[in-house]
């Protein structure tokens, strides 16, 4: 039986990473960082205690700010293979807390390279790297495009991305590196664009919300859907050879696109309810980021499934749905998080 150590496991591509590892037998161990809240929303449907006999998930409280935590989880598992997914994502928030963007994201890949090496382990290395690094280079982007990146998050995913070359040209180590363009699902982060739009749109649809604030509405991404991404990380893995890869659909789409497709999904016109509000625009923006993934689908045999479409028919339909159930539940409770100041980033 293989084993994964999965950073990032209780974010969005943690999740689907880990179902996907699991249902190909493997046994999963998933780092969480302490918090003072539950943060295991996604991973709960997956989780038994491990008290169980037959489980193959288990949780380890470790941390990418915390070398010696990497490299004790590191002797303890002598995984096959580590997919480092943790991270501080949020772009604009990148630019309020640039120094512990760059500890976690930089420096704490670079931790987790040198836990590998020194642990002298012969695993496999996957680092999520992103297609903001390109920034304001024009698109499309492929793997020789060159970066120019725009934010704190993409300059420490710049080193990210680098220092796994360098250990995999220095060391010979089985690192592989994926560039991947915007991702999306139903458990995507809410202060996202795409899903605080869904979400949004299930609030005004039930009374709960009448107003959305957002920033640049001109800014074109390349969305594709989370589970087709998290099988690209694997297929990465199984190559004999290390490489890097650009992951996305070839189609790119404004936020104003996806605003008229969404809202209308809901039989809504969202010129009634969207309003600009500058707090939301970036220092520097990345404009047009827009995939040739033709080196995934030659190499790996890569192919996205689900069109932008269908993607954000699955978004709005799934918030709904939520929002529904939530209400039906205890609408005084969900009132207050969704009036609660400061979630609408
Ligand atoms: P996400 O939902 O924001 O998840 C980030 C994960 O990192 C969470 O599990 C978070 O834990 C964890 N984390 C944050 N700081 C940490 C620390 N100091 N130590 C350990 N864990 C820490 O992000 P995602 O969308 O799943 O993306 C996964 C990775 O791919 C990230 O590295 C992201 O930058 C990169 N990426 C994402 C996209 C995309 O479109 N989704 C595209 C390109 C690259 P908590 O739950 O406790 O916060
Ligand atoms: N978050 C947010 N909130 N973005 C907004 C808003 C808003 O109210 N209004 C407009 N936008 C624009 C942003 O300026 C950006 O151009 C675009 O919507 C997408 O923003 P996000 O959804 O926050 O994603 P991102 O592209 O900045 O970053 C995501 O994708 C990267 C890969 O390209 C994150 O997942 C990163 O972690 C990832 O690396």
């Amino acid at each position: 039986m293989k084993k994964a150590i999965v950073t990032g496991s209780t974010g969005q591509d943690g999740s689907y990473l880990i179902e996907f590892l699991l249902a190909k037998g493997y046994e999963i161990h998933a780092l969480k960082r302490r918090s003072s809240s539950f943060n295991t929303d996604r991973l709960d449907h997956l989780y038994k205690d491990f008290h169980d006999s037959g489980t193959r998930f288990f949780l380890h409280y470790a941390d990418l700010t915390d070398g010696s935590s990497l490299t004790r989880l590191l002797y303890d598992v002598r995984p096959d293979e580590v997919y480092n997914l943790a991270a501080q994502s949020h772009v604009k928030v990148s630019f309020e807390i640039p120094e512990y963007t760059a500890d976690v994201v930089a420096t704490g890949t670079l931790r987790l390279l040198e836990a590998i090496r020194l642990t002298g382990l012969k695993c496999r290395f996957y680092q999520a790297s992103s297609s903001e690094m390109f920034g304001s280079t024009s698109p499309p982007q492929s793997e020789t495009t060159v970066f120019h990146p725009r934010s704190p998050y993409a300059c420490a995913k710049l080193f990210g991305h680098t220092i796994t070359v360098n250990y995999r040209e220095s060391y010979r180590l089985h690192a592989s590196s994926g560039i991947l363009f915007n991702h999306e699902s139903p458990r995507r982060g809410e202060t996202f664009v795409t899903r605080k739009i869904t979400r949004a749109i299930a609030h005004i649809k039930l009374g709960l919300q009448n107003k959305l604030y957002i920033g640049n509405m001109e800014a074109r991404r390349d969305w594709g859907y989370a589970p087709d991404y998290v099988r690209a990380m694997w297929m990465m893995l199984q190559q004999d050879v290390p490489d890097d890869y650009v992951i996305g659909t070839g189609e790119a789409h404004s936020v104003r696109e996806f605003l008229d497709l969404a809202f209308a999904h809901a039989n809504l016109d969202w010129h009634e309810f969207v309003e600009i509000d500058p707090r939301y625009f970036r220092p520097a923006e990345a404009d047009h980021l827009l995939a040739d993934a033709s080196k995934a689908r030659r190499v790996l045999g890569w192919q996205p499934s689900v069109t932008f479409k269908d993607l954000v028919r699955i978004m709005v339909e799934a918030d709904l749905a939520d929002v529904e159930s939530k209400l039906r539940g205890g609408e005084a409770l969900l009132r207050s998080t969704v009036e609660s100041p400061g979630r609408n980033s």
